[in-house]
């Protein structure tokens, strides 16, 4: 009985104040979302847009191919994609043309992180915000993965990351589905390769996630305004240098 009267008012809760945790990424977005941007991969899970602020959606895919893509979500939960993109390259994004870029449980999807980064960066205008969560893979069914380790993620970026791209896809069955014999690791990883199904890529926990951030810092220029530790993920809220600090940085080298 006290257990329902718990549920009850749990439920309660949520429908007048909200589901907790988009609370604290609705706070977030107030914050620091300004003028107009947009949100990569944004899916079933958008980020609430404070008013007055104008987003457009990208996807790899259009609405119908994603719910082809993802068979269990429910069509009225999935955003309208404005633009078809590989939103790891944009190249139907303009430079410096957003005020804000967010990508939530996004760049784990990316075969090559740092050139992501580096592409988020070239569409924000000086002064524009990188919205960024990722999961910590400690507290999802990545747990028993290896850390990507840093110099892997070069070797992707300047190499092409097609080389590692077949075992990413073993590894990450292995570890999701529990598969343990080689020959059935190796037929589920070719019909996702098969599929080309957006698998988690690379995985980190909250010290590797900050330690490529810094690796890449003063690459695209930008400052930290917000480290956040949120349940299974940690925000990141990254401002794109000005243009003072640009130059600064320009006279500096
Ligand atoms: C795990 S979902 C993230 C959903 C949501 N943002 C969240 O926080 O739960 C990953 C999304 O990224 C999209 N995606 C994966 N690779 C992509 C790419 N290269 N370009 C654009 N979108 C991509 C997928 O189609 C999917 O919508």
């Amino acid at each position: 009985m006290r257990e329902f009267a718990r549920r009850v008012v749990r439920r309660l809760g949520r429908l007048l104040l909200g589901d907790p945790f988009w609370r604290l990424h609705a706070a977030i977005a107030r914050e620091y979302l300004r003028g107009r941007g947009i949100e990569v991969g944004a899916l079933h899970n958008p980020v609430p847009i404070p008013r007055g602020v104008r987003v457009s959606y990208v996807d790899r895919m259009s609405k119908p191919d994603l719910l082809t893509h993802y068979p269990d979500l429910p069509a009225r939960r999935l955003v309208e994609v404005d633009i078809i993109d590989d939103g790891e390259r944009l190249t139907t994004v303009a430079d410096a043309s957003q005020d804000f870029v967010i990508v939530n449980h996004f760049l784990e999807h990316t075969q090559d992180p740092i050139g992501a980064l580096g592409t988020f960066f070239r569409v924000l205008r000086p002064g524009g915000v990188l919205y960024l969560s990722l999961p910590d893979k400690r507290y999802t069914f990545d747990a028993s993965r290896p850390v990507t380790p840093l110099a892997h993620l070069w070797a992707d970026h300047e190499h092409g990351p097609a080389r590692s791209r077949r075992a990413h896809y073993e590894e990450f069955v292995a570890a999701a589905e529990g598969l343990t014999d080689p020959a059935a690791i190796r037929d589920r990883a070719d019909h996702y390769l098969r599929h080309d199904y957006s698998i988690h890529f690379h995985v980190w926990t909250q010290a590797e996630m900050v330690g490529l951030l810094l690796a890449v810092r003063d690459r695209y220029g930008f400052d930290f305004e917000l480290v956040r530790k949120h349940g299974h993920e940690v925000i990141f809220v990254l401002r794109k240098h000005g243009a003072e600090e640009m130059g600064r940085s320009r006279i500096a080298a």
